[in-house]
């Protein structure tokens, strides 16, 4: 019976793709884009053609657990499943797996990791591993003839899963490796000081060992594989440094881009796509191929973790309290800080664990220790919170911020807001009584980024897409949601929906309704996206858009245009 059945769905699948075929238009201004079986669709001989232009660098692309089944053993070890370094050699990999799971399709097409079966998901089915910028053009080229859905990558940690989509080519740029220091860098004959060009695959590690080599450094996230000169720049990019040196997108000078109609254009003399690639979202304009921004002299700071244990919820919502009304003492140092509170344990009374990294430039220890010394005494003071761990570490700010890796590897989606400045200063409970609800609906993780104030409020009238509630925020705080593999897809849509559902009206009690996100770490399904990541750029960002891509080839999740198409970008709506 087995076989029977199996040909039986086989049959169907091709007569519904037939279906398919025959009500979608094969022409450009079709309302879907071709996907394999429509007429519209290259040939064999076509993709064959391209692989020719582009010196044999196109590649079949696999989800990565049908990578790692093809591996010698027949498995990745789990070492290799959680590393961004192993997953970023990889070019069907996302970060976080969930991107690559057609969870929707119908049947659902999945491949997890150790599976027995494997669909190909919502994982791209060519990718052009370019090497030169006439291999992004190319791409580009092909993919606005032959109307494909394009994708573009650079490390696959996007957490809202815009670097993958399902019966695309992909273009990845993680070869794009330039990095290159200039004391005289010049724009026109503006004298643009000290700077750094980084290729678009370069990772934030190597900045900081480049930063370190040369004496400099440069304004990165707190990440070891994240692309500064990829999706993170056209975010905002916040770090650690922020409040010190403003936001990434505050620092860059110019950006080389390849766009829908195939030029490359040195952007800065393109004052409009400037605008728009400096926080106006990722993957929304053209292919990067490099980035400079500016480099400073290196410094020393002092950075610290401290490790503190909640006994439970009620003190974990008041070591929130607290953590609040100090938020401001470490200003005098712009120090820039992140905080997590994650559950140790399920059920009100059960710990959370507070882990509270901080940066603190030009400082020394003793300085630093007393910098800090109100809050952790304050903290100790209280009934339920006891010391674990701290440790004080003083030297190149380039090493402070070095990871090594990062660990990934599983199922997670964000939800987030941008929290003003004015409700620390005004109603620091409020921040206790919001993390208590937020615990009490089922939260288990808390990431706090203090990431803004300082250079970052003082940048406000820096004429860039930047939302404007970076300009008056001081936290950038993230919900985060995980599941694995053995649960339901019922479980998995409410996981996925939990933020917008649940936790969005809760967090907006600190944020305000209408407040921001940052595109780059939050929810793509923000139901009113436009507000949410853009704010009042959106419009412009919109005219700016058609401007440059007026056939929409570059389009993602909760990106400037999406809302014409549908979830993953294939069809018109
Ligand atoms: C562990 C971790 C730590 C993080 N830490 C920080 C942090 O400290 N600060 C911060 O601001 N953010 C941080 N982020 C978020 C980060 O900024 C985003 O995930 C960002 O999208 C990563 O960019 P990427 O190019 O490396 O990723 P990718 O997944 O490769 O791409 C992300 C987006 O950028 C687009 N893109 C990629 N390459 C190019 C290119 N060459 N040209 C045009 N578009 C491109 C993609 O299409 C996609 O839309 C962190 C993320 C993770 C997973
Ligand atoms: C292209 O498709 C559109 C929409 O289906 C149709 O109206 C138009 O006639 C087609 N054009 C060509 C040249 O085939
Ligand atoms: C592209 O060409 C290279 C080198 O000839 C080959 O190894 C590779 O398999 C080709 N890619 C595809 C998708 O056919
Ligand atoms: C790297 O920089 C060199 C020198 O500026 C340049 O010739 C080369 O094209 C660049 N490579 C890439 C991939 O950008
Ligand atoms: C620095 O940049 C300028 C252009 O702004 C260029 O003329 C010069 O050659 C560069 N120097 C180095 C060392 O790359
Ligand atoms: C891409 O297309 C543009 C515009 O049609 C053209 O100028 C360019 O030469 C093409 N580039 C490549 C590499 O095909
Ligand atoms: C940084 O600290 C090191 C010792 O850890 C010292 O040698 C160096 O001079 C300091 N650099 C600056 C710029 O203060
Ligand atoms: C979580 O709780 C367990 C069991 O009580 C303990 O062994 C572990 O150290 C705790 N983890 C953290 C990060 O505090
Ligand atoms: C650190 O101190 C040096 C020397 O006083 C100064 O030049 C530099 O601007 C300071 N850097 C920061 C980030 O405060
Ligand atoms: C914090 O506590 C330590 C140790 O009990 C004490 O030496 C220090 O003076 C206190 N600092 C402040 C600012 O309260
Ligand atoms: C939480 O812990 C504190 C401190 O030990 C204790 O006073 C309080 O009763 C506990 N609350 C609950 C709800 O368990
Ligand atoms: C920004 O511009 C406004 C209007 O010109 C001005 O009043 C304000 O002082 C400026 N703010 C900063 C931080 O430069
Ligand atoms: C997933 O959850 C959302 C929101 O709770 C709901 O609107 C949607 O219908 C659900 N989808 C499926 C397939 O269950």
């Amino acid at each position: 019976m087995k076989p029977l059945f199996g040909s039986l769905i086989l049959l169907v699948c091709t007569l519904l793709a037939h279906l398919q075929n025959t009500s979608a238009a094969s022409n450009t201004t079709s309302r879907c884009r071709n996907v394999p079986g429509n007429p519209g669709y290259p040939s064999a001989a076509e993709w064959d053609a391209l692989n020719t232009t582009v010196f044999g660098r196109l590649v079949t692309v696999v989800p990565s657990a049908k990578f790692c089944a093809s591996l010698a053993g027949g498995a990745c070890t789990e070492d290799q499943w959680t590393s961004a370094l192993f997953r970023a050699t990889i070019p069907g990999a996302m970060e976080q797996p969930n991107w690559e799971q057609g969870y929707d399709h119908t049947p659902p097409s999945l491949c997890l990791q150790n599976g027995i079966t494997c669909g190909q998901g919502n994982v791209p089915l060519y990718s052009v591993e370019a090497e030169t910028v006439a291999d992004i053009q190319a791409a580009v080229n092909f993919s606005r003839i032959h109307h494909l859905r394009l994708v573009v990558k650079a490390s696959g940690h996007d957490y809202l899963g815009r670097s993958t989509a399902p019966s695309s080519l992909l273009t990845r740029t993680r070869n794009f490796q330039n990095v290159s220091f200039n004391d005289s860098f010049f724009i026109g004959s503006t004298y643009m000081r000290s700077t750094v060009t980084l290729g678009s695959g370069v990772f934030g590690q190597t900045v900081y060992t480049e930063g370190k080599a040369n004496g400099k450094i440069a304004v990165g996230g707190s990440a070891a594989t994240v692309c500064i000169a990829g999706g993170w720049v056209q975010g905002a990019g916040h770090s650690a440094l922020s409040p010190t040196l403003g936001l990434g997108a505050d620092n860059v000078l110019e950006f080389d881009i390849v766009v829908a109609s195939g030029e490359l254009l040195k952007e800065n003399s393109y004052p409009d796509l400037f605008y728009a690639l400096r926080g106006g979202g990722a993957g929304s304009w053209g292919v990067i191929v490099s980035a400079t921004f500016l480099a400073y002299p290196t410094f020393n700071a002092t950075s610290s973790v401290i490790y503190l244990v909640a006994e439970n919820d009620t003190v974990t919502a008041s070591l929130a309290a607290l953590h609040a009304e100090h938020i401001f003492d470490w200003d005098s140092v712009h120090a820039g800080q992140y905080f997590w509170f994650r559950k140790n344990g399920t059920g009100s009374s059960a710990p959370s664990v507070l882990f509270l990294v901080t940066y603190m430039p030009n400082t020394t220890v003793e300085q630093s220790i007393a910098l800090l010394a109100p809050f952790i005494n304050a903290s100790l003071a209280l009934p339920g919170v006891s010391l674990v761990s701290q440790e004080w570490t003083y030297g190149d700010i380039n090493d402070a911020l070095y990871q090594a890796d990062d660990s990934v590897g599983t199922n997670n989606v964000l939800g987030s807001r941008l929290i003003p400045a004015s409700m620390y200063r005004d109603s620091p409970g409020t921040v206790g009584k919001v993390y208590k609800e937020l615990l009490d609906n089922g939260a288990t993780e808390l990431l706090g980024n203090l990431v803004a104030g300082g250079k970052v409020a003082e940048n406000v009238n820096i004429s860039s897409a930047v939302h404007p509630a970076w300009r008056t925020a001081k936290t950038h705080l993230i919900l985060s949601a995980k599941w694995d593999d053995s649960a339901s897809l019922a479980e998995i849509n409410q996981t996925r929906h939990f933020f917008q559902n649940v936790q969005r009206p809760i967090l907006e009690e600190l944020s305000g309704p209408n407040a921001g996100s940052y595109s780059n770490e939050g929810d793509v399904f923000e139901p009113v996206f436009q507000t949410t990541f853009f704010g009042p750029n959106y419009s412009e960002l919109s005219a700016i858009k058609l401007k440059y891509d007026p056939e929409d080839l570059f389009i993602v999740g909760a990106g400037v245009g999406s809302e014409r198409w549908n979830e993953w970008g294939l069809c018109r709506v």
